[in-house]
């Protein structure tokens, strides 16, 4: 749970107020700062402070508070109204219906990436296989693999130590077994064995990109985000690594921005990848490039 306080000073003493009266202050404070779904944020966070859930928060709505727990709510949502995500304030986003702990360590995983582990769960072969995931980050693609097929021998890697402790921390509360490396994508993982699948969700966004100064993208690390030529430097980093790591017959697949597809179907075919296509998320946005390693 992220509850720290803000920068700005904390709300003077005030009169305790009931459930119903917080929800709808919350959800008034939050429409008034521009956030998109007012009412479910004020109940998820006044449900996570309360530790309550809606309905139960709707049966005890007339339930006075102390003036601690509404200074409290105040606080969160004022954090919240302020921009900062929701799911640090929570500590938690959901992911291919994965409970993921998050916070400002680690990108918040992100619902288009649910596309690389569908694209990656066709391509892996039956029985056993080996799967690696590059800037693993929350943990949130190799869990969601492991969630689907439990057997497969895993890897994570990311630069950040902050991102896998994270990650390492998630996979022990699912009770999955990762193995992790820190270091520069694949030169973090000794050259031998071979994977039957890479996959990976890079830093793609230009530093110059005007989004980094709006929404959740402000308060998330920016290496976790950036990445220079125009946000393919990491895409082309992995491309040119990726052949010589994986069976011959394996497959690399990797996310991308919403209009790099076509240089990064270049990419691909540059370092020899076969069968090289992209994939289109729910917004039509070719998403996903994967390509087959000769052999
Ligand atoms: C876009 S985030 C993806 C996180 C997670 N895989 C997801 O999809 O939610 C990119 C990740 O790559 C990591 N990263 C950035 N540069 C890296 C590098 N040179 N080598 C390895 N990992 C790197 C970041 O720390 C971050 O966790």
């Amino acid at each position: 749970m992220s509850t720290r306080p803000s920068s700005s000073p904390p709300l003077p003493q005030t009169e305790p107020t009931s459930i119903a009266g917080q929800l709808t202050e919350a959800r008034q404070r939050l429409a008034e700062a521009g956030i998109e779904s007012p009412g479910l944020e004020a109940r998820l966070l006044v449900g996570h402070l309360l530790r309550m859930s809606s309905a139960g928060m709707i049966a005890h709505g007339d339930r006075a508070l102390s003036i601690a727990q509404t200074e409290a709510i105040r606080n969160l949502v004022r954090e919240r109204a302020s921009g900062r995500p929701i799911a640090y304030l929570l500590g938690q986003r959901e992911f291919w219906s994965l409970p993921l702990q998050v916070d400002e360590r680690c990108l918040i995983p992100r619902p288009e990436t649910e596309l690389l582990v569908e694209r990656a769960l066709q391509r892996l072969p039956d029985g056993a296989a080996r799967v690696i995931d590059l800037g693993t980050g929350s943990g949130a693609i190799i869990l969601a693999l492991l969630a689907e097929r439990p057997r497969l021998e895993a890897w994570g890697s990311d630069a950040s130590a902050d991102a896998l402790a994270v990650a390492a921390d998630n996979a022990r509360r699912l009770e999955r077994t990762v193995h992790w490396f820190r270091g520069r994508w694949l030169e973090a993982v000794a050259p031998r064995p071979l994977f039957n699948v890479i996959a990976s969700n890079p830093p793609y966004v230009d530093p110059s990109d005007p989004h980094l100064e709006h929404g959740d993208l402000r308060f998330e690390p920016r290496a976790a985000l950036v990445a220079g030529d125009g946000g393919l430097a990491d895409l082309a980093t992995i491309a040119g690594q990726s052949r010589a790591r994986l069976h011959p017959g394996g497959w690399l697949l990797l996310e991308h921005g919403y209009d790099q597809a076509p240089a990064v179907r270049t990419l691909l075919a540059r370092h020899g990848f076969l069968e090289v296509a992209s994939h289109r998320d729910s917004a039509g946005h070719e998403r996903i490039t994967e390509g087959r390693c000769p052999g």
